[in-house]
């Protein structure tokens, strides 16, 4: 396998964040899949940050591409040497790209147009923009994200809308990413493995799908009770809701708007809430609780059954 080896000037070029150079795990990757195979069947796949001979995503679908019944395997990613990879099964095409493998370039957005589903780790300063383009081309996607994307308000929108939710591995289910070598391993936890490769978990990732998993048709378990409780569950200075510090402190007997913690979504289940609204309270400012503002809350209310 090639090296990780960073080209700084043409990241620097680019803008890009340091922390995009974090990549996926095989075991991260193998542990979400397992919940989407019945999507990938006849399927083409197109993992457009990933450099075939370094990228696990890449690998996860080229080794199984059979079992999963795939159409084809299609890979682009940035770089001097930048290139179009294919497989379909048999053959494995090389075709150099004509610019640098930006995935917002004409030529990668024609590719992107042929496929079914992209599935990737992008880099994560570039978040907005990368799932827009997929979002305007009407594609599937599988992605992993820093948790935070949930309170960027394009991406909220998608969720708001039912055309994103959360995957399955969330926080520490995702076990942690590998680093260059000249990544300095500083942080909570860092790790490095028998193989050499350098992990840092952080711990604040996700993943964002348009792909159906069992999970978000399982209803939350709602134990409390608002009615001899009121007091827990303050109303908001500026709109007409109660504010909940906790998802399992959601009460059962509560119809009304309700304020969660963006956390929330890790167990949405778009049969049993809608979600009405992000953050702000009637007059479009901050939601406030006697002139405080909790941190980000998303207002959202049972479903009648
Ligand atoms: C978070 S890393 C993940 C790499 C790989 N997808 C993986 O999961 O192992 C994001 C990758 O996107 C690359 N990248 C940065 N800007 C890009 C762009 N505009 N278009 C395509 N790839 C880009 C980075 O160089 C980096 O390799």
């Amino acid at each position: 396998m090639k090296k990780r080896v960073v080209d700084h000037a043409l990241l620097d070029n680019a803008k890009a964040n340091k922390k995009d150079e974090f990549y996926t795990q095989l075991v991260d990757i193998e542990k979400e899949m397992v919940y989407y195979t019945k999507h990938f069947k006849d399927k083409i796949i197109y993992c457009n940050c990933d450099d075939p001979e370094v990228s696990n995503f890449w690998k996860y679908f080229y080794d199984n591409f059979e079992e999963l019944g795939l159409k084809e395997l299609f890979a682009t990613y940035y770089g001097d040497d930048a290139c179009f990879c294919r497989y379909n099964g048999k053959d494995m095409i090389r075709e150099p790209l004509v610019g640098n493998g930006d995935f917002r370039s004409e030529e990668c957005e024609e590719i992107l147009k042929q496929c079914d589903i992209v599935i990737t780790n992008p880099p994560f300063s570039l978040f907005r923009e990368f799932v827009g383009q997929i979002d305007k081309n009407g594609k599937d996607f599988l992605v992993i994200s820093n948790i935070n994307a949930i309170t960027y308000k394009e991406i909220f929108a998608l969720i708001q809308a039912n055309k994103a939710w959360l995957g399955v591995g969330f926080g520490r289910g995702i076990s942690g990413f590998i680093v260059p070598e000249d990544y300095d391993l500083y942080g909570t936890e860092t790790k490095v493995l028998e193989n050499g490769d350098r992990i840092v978990s952080p711990n604040n990732c996700m993943w964002l799908t348009s792909l159906d998993n069992d999970k978000r048709h399982q209803p939350i378990n709602l134990v409390k009770t608002y009615k001899g409780n009121e007091e827990h569950y303050p109303n908001y200075d500026n709109y007409d809701g109660i504010n909940v510090n906790k998802t399992q402190d959601i009460p059962a007997d509560y119809m009304g708007a309700m304020g969660v913690p963006i956390t929330f979504l890790n167990k949405f289940d778009p049969d049993q809430f809608e979600i009405i609204k992000f953050r702000k309270g009637d007059d479009e400012k901050d939601l406030r609780i006697n002139g405080k503002t909790p941190y980000f809350r998303i207002l959202i209310k049972r479903k009648l059954a």
